[in-house]
Formats: C-alpha cells, sequence, structure tokens
C-alpha cells in the first residue's frame, strides 16, 4: 500500500504529481478539518501534509498517529503547535526565501492606495460622480518624504523599508528584537523605541509574526499614540491588532485610515465594521498571492514534504530539535 499525503487548501497541487507514483496523495479543498469525516479519517493513515493555514493542535494530531512532517505553504506558521508536534517527533516546515518581494510589494500596494485613496477615487470615477474639478473632500495625502514606521524589521520589512527609501525618500524608522544593522546601513534605518515610531511615524506598518509577545502589540494606548494624520498597515497577521481598539482609533479620527491585509478571523465577515469606513483599504491575505510566487511556495512546500518523507532533513524545517 502507498504511504499517504493529504493536500489542505493547497493551489498548484499539480507540483504534487511527481509523488503520485510512491505516494496516495488526497486533496481536501475549502473543508472544515475539524468535522469533515474523510478529512478526519483521511488523517489516521497520514504520513505527510502540505498545505496552508491548517489550524494544528493537540486534538488534530491525536487524530495523526502516524504523521512525520506538516509542510505548510507559508512562511508563517503561527498555525502549528510546534511544541505539540517537537514532543512526537513531528517535523514542520515553511516557505521562506522566494515570496518575500512579493509580499513588500502588496503591503506597500495597500499603504500607497490607503494614502492616495484608490479604491475611493476609482469608486468615484465608476460611479459617476466625477462631474467637475476635485475639491479638497478629494485630496489625498502624500507618501514621498514622510517617516515610514516598520514593527517587525526581518525580511519582508527590509524589502518594504528599501522601497520606502530609494522609492519614495521616505525616513525609516524601526523597531525590532534586534536591532538589523543591514537595514540600517542600506536603507538608513532608525533604530527606535516603539513609542518613538508611533509617535513620529507618518505610516505605521506592522510586519511582525504572531507569537504570544505580539499578540495585541496594537491595543488603545498604541492608537492613541500614533498621530492624528497617520496611517496604520498590518501585513502581519490579524491578532496582532486589537481590532475593537483600531475601530474606535478610526471612529474618533485618532488616526487617518488604515489599510488590513490581515484580520483576526478570515476570511473577514462582510459586515465587520472595520469595512464600513471609507478610509480602511482592504485586502484578502494576499501578501505573496501572485501567480509567480505561489508557484514557487507549493514547489518548496512539495520539497520540504519529500524531503521529510524520504529520511532528509528539509531545507526549511522550523522545529529542528525534533531530530534530536
Ligand atoms: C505567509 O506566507 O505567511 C503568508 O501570510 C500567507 O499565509
Amino acid at each position: 500500500m502507498k504511504r499517504k499525503i493529504l493536500a489542505y487548501n493547497f493551489e498548484f497541487s499539480e507540483t504534487l504529481d511527481r509523488l503520485r507514483d510512491r505516494f496516495d496523495v488526497e486533496i481536501f479543498e475549502r473543508i472544515n478539518p475539524k468535522k469533515d469525516p474523510a478529512f478526519l479519517h483521511a488523517l489516521e493513515m497520514a504520513e505527510g501534509i502540505v498545505g496552508l493555514a491548517l489550524p494544528v493542535d493537540k486534538e488534530l494530531l491525536d487524530r495523526a498517529p502516524i504523521l512525520k512532517i506538516i509542510s505548510n505553504n507559508s512562511t508563517g506558521f503561527n498555525n502549528l503547535s510546534l511544541d505539540e508536534m517537537t514532543k512526537r517527533g513531528i517535523m514542520g516546515t515553511n516557505t521562506p526565501g522566494v515570496l518575500e518581494d512579493t509580499t513588500a510589494d502588496a503591503i506597500f500596494g495597500i499603504l500607497l492606495a490607503a494614502a492616495r485613496r484608490i479604491p475611493e477615487l476609482d469608486q468615484f470615477v465608476k460611479t459617476g460622480k466625477w462631474k467637475q474639478h476635485l475639491t479638497r473632500k478629494e485630496y489625498a495625502v502624500d507618501v514621498h518624504h514622510k517617516t515610514l514606521g516598520i514593527i517587525g524589521m526581518g525580511k519582508i520589512g527590509s524589502l518594504i523599508a528599501k522601497r520606502g527609501h530609494f522609492g519614495f525618500d521616505m525616513n525609516v524608522l524601526y523597531y525590532n528584537r534586534t536591532r538589523n544593522l543591514e537595514a540600517e546601513e542600506k536603507y538608513n534605518a532608525v533604530y527606535s523605541s516603539l513609542d518613538t515610531l508611533l509617535s513620529e511615524s507618518d505610516f505605521v506598518c506592522l510586519m511582525t509574526p504572531l507569537t504570544p509577545e505580539t499578540e495585541n502589540i496594537m491595543g488603545k494606548r498604541e492608537f492613541k499614540l500614533m498621530k492624528n494624520s497617520a496611517i496604520f498597515v498590518n501585513g502581519s497577521r490579524g491578532k496582532t491588532v486589537d481590532e475593537k481598539a483600531l475601530i474606535e482609533a478610526l471612529r474618533t479620527n485618532e488616526i487617518h485610515g488604515a489599510a488590513l491585509d490581515v484580520f483576526q478571523i478570515e476570511p473577514v465577515r462582510a459586515d465587520h465594521p472595520l469595512l464600513q469606513f471609507p478610509n480602511v483599504v482592504t485586502t484578502p491575505h494576499v501578501g505573496s498571492s501572485t501567480h509567480e510566487t505561489e508557484l514557487k511556495m507549493a514547489k518548496l512546500a512539495v520539497e520540504n514534504l519529500e524531503a521529510g518523507l524520504t529520511g532528509k532533513r528539509p531545507k526549511n524545517l522550523i522545529n529542528p530539535e525534533v531530530l534530536d
């Protein structure tokens, strides 16, 4: 009998075709993994899982007694209970190194869209409201020469700094667990405290991974520290932001606007209060979602999966202690 692999929300599942002569590949799309009987049954025999944002907790792992590897098709891995996986000898992998420029493009894109009010003005044109010269009601705000504050200066944060520095002559401030000397040297990024960054930036761009330390890192106090004219951009994970505090900050004009690619609960409900503000630009968690990059990620996720199932060390192992 062939060994079993499960693919969960895995676009470009054709990248698994080359494994099909050795493995039995079962594909699951748009299911509730906690409730889907076919998925729960398949888990019992699964040695490998590949896919996007499968919520992996003790309960799921209890149903997967022979699982060896979970290959996340994303760079973030906050969906994995890594300690629990390591205890059981299960490897976890992710897909860094192929999506950073694409994600930086997308996040800089929503920053620009919010500043220049592109979605709102697009609707203004398409709904026939453009009948005469614009008034200041339709004006936007500049991006160039402003101060860009980046919270989380990892690879993607640095590439956003690069775009801000070289493309838009922006001053870059950053806050990170550790200094990023390369970003300081290449993009004149200035290391600052979180509070200084919040109170001096015109654009506050949140790019941290979601960890216990960064959960709700942006709350009432932090939004109050921001300038009334500043725009908040979230390209990290929804749970890094206290959404109630963000709604309040927007409602009371404590901040000028927001650009959000991520939400506490995804997909976000259409009646979510954040979606009712014209000065909030949204995208559906698409930082890495281009044809080119998603294909590269899928190929890398399959390479990691294959390595883990054939006794090799996966290139992007995130819990190396599992091999001890
Ligand atoms: C990532 O790679 O972490 C993206 O946010 C997609 O989940």
